[in-house]
């Protein structure tokens, strides 16, 4: 099948290589030409374990090309994906769909009649129903098809997806996207079919439950941290009841990135206009909890330090999101180490990959070349994204380099006992 994606960050990019993979001759679209002429030539723009693989090995075979021209995707396509980002709009919760309009519009203007548009990017509810009116004018189609893949496993979620969901008006639309995803399904994952509404509402949903069970968890941090208990014995023995179970119940820093914050913002903001607020209120406080994670870890550092930064030199081992990424989008690391330096403290932050994501948004900050480098003549330590780097690291190597044997573990992922054996005054969120 002839298939188009429109736009080409984490989940675009992913995508359309995917869509090689499973055997279909795909066409990707991106304003950016720079990062089109990158795409042509194979490489990644961004960090994504598997991904440059598979995009060369698809470029290289010519089922995968990128282009800059609509006019082109409109002659090229029978199915064309939409894959541009839902940011959140500048100064309030809800969700900016300029570029899902945009990319809608720009398709209304090429597609040709009985082809099928299919949303991926996450909207608010009610979003699919008005681009359908749109598309159909049009003599195509439009699906609602939402993305679940994680940054870091974005390859596996998109060729072996826990669910296919698929929001649809009509019966050939279905039939042709059962066709799409043959491969996916022929596997066994299993396909719901459904309305558009529910089909926007399932992403949606999934994100405010799983930012939920990590609020929960810090919550229960917050407790432990006020009784003298420990979160992550707390955790262990929680999920071993099968109706909790264990995934997402890691208690940190809390979440960042791209979509668990500013989706459940978005979701309040739509749940306000639709006059069903008090029915989500409880995620302003799920918002609430994980941002006084950030605070909890600037403040406890202070604490290690008799009571002041200024003029404390710190080191920080992270600035991604979360680890096997390198994006830094509302990243809990970043913001303490922006709060530790504005609270006077002289800060260094490595990171494996996020480095020139990190500089580029954050210049004021200073950076390091390694783990050893941040961390050279340091006060304390602040451990913030759980990159395996840093959780295999042996304590007698920082040891070496730092002023004084002290590191907060903002993951929670390092081994307390080894440290704490290699004399560091070694501290986490939740525990003693
Ligand atoms: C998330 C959803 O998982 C995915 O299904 C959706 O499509 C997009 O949003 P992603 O943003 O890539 O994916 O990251 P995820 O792995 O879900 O982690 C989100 C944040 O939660 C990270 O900052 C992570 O460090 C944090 N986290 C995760 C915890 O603090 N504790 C946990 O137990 C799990």
């Amino acid at each position: 099948m002839k298939v188009t994606v429109i736009g080409t960050g984490y989940l675009g990019a992913t995508h359309a290589a995917a869509m090689a993979e499973i055997g279909h001759d795909v066409l990707g679209i991106d304003i950016d030409a720079d990062k089109v002429a990158r795409l042509n030539q194979g490489h990644v723009p961004f960090f994504e374990p598997g991904l440059p693989e598979l995009l060369q090995r698809h470029v290289v075979s010519g089922r995968l090309r990128f282009t800059t021209s609509f006019a082109e995707v409109g002659d090229f396509g029978d199915v064309h994906f939409v894959c541009v980002g839902t940011p959140q709009r500048a100064g309030e919760n809800a969700a900016d769909l300029r570029y899902v309009d945009a990319a809608i519009e720009a398709l209304v203007g090429v597609a040709r009649p009985g082809s099928i548009v299919v949303g991926k990017s996450t909207v608010p509810a009610g979003t699919a129903v008005k681009a359908a009116t749109r598309v159909e004018s049009v003599g195509a189609e439009l699906v609602w098809n939402p993305e679940f893949l994680r940054e870091g496993f974005a390859v596996q979620d998109t060729l072996h997806p826990d669910r296919i969901v698929m929001g649809v008006s009509a019966d050939r639309a279905e039939k042709v996207m059962r066709e799409v995803y043959e491969p996916i399904i022929a596997a066994g994952t299993p396909v719901i079919v459904t309305d558009f509404a529910t089909a926007e509402l399932v992403k949606v949903a999934a994100n405010a439950f799983l930012a939920t069970k990590i609020s929960f968890i810090n919550a229960m941090a917050e407790v432990c941290e006020a009784t003298g208990a420990d979160v992550t014995e707390l955790a262990h023995a929680l999920s071993y009841d099968e109706r909790i179970g264990g995934k997402f119940l890691h208690a940190g820093l809390g979440f960042g990135g791209g979509c668990l914050p500013k989706d459940i913002r978005a979701f309040i903001a739509r749940a306000e206009e639709l006059g069903v607020d008090q029915a989500v209120m409880f995620l302003k406080e799920i918002d609430a909890i994980n941002l006084r994670r950030r605070a909890r870890m600037v403040d406890l550092a202070r604490e290690l330090c008799d009571g002041s930064l200024a003029g404390v030199r710190v080191g920080v081992l992270g600035a991604a999101f979360k680890p096997n990424s390198d994006d830094i989008r509302d990243s809990p690391a970043l913001d303490v180490a922006v709060a530790i330096q504005r609270a006077g403290a002289a800060v260094r932050v490595y990171d494996p990959e996020a480095m020139s994501n990190a500089r580029r948004d954050f210049p004021t900050l200073a950076y390091a070349e390694s783990a050893v480098d941040a961390c050279r003549d340091a006060d304390i330590v602040l451990h913030l994204t759980e990159w395996a780097e840093f959780r295999t690291m042996a304590p007698e190597r920082l040891g070496a380099v730092v002023r004084h044997r002290k590191i907060v573990d903002g993951r929670n992922a390092l081994d307390a006992e080894r440290w704490r054996a290699e004399g560091w005054l070694y501290r986490a969120l939740g525990r003693q």
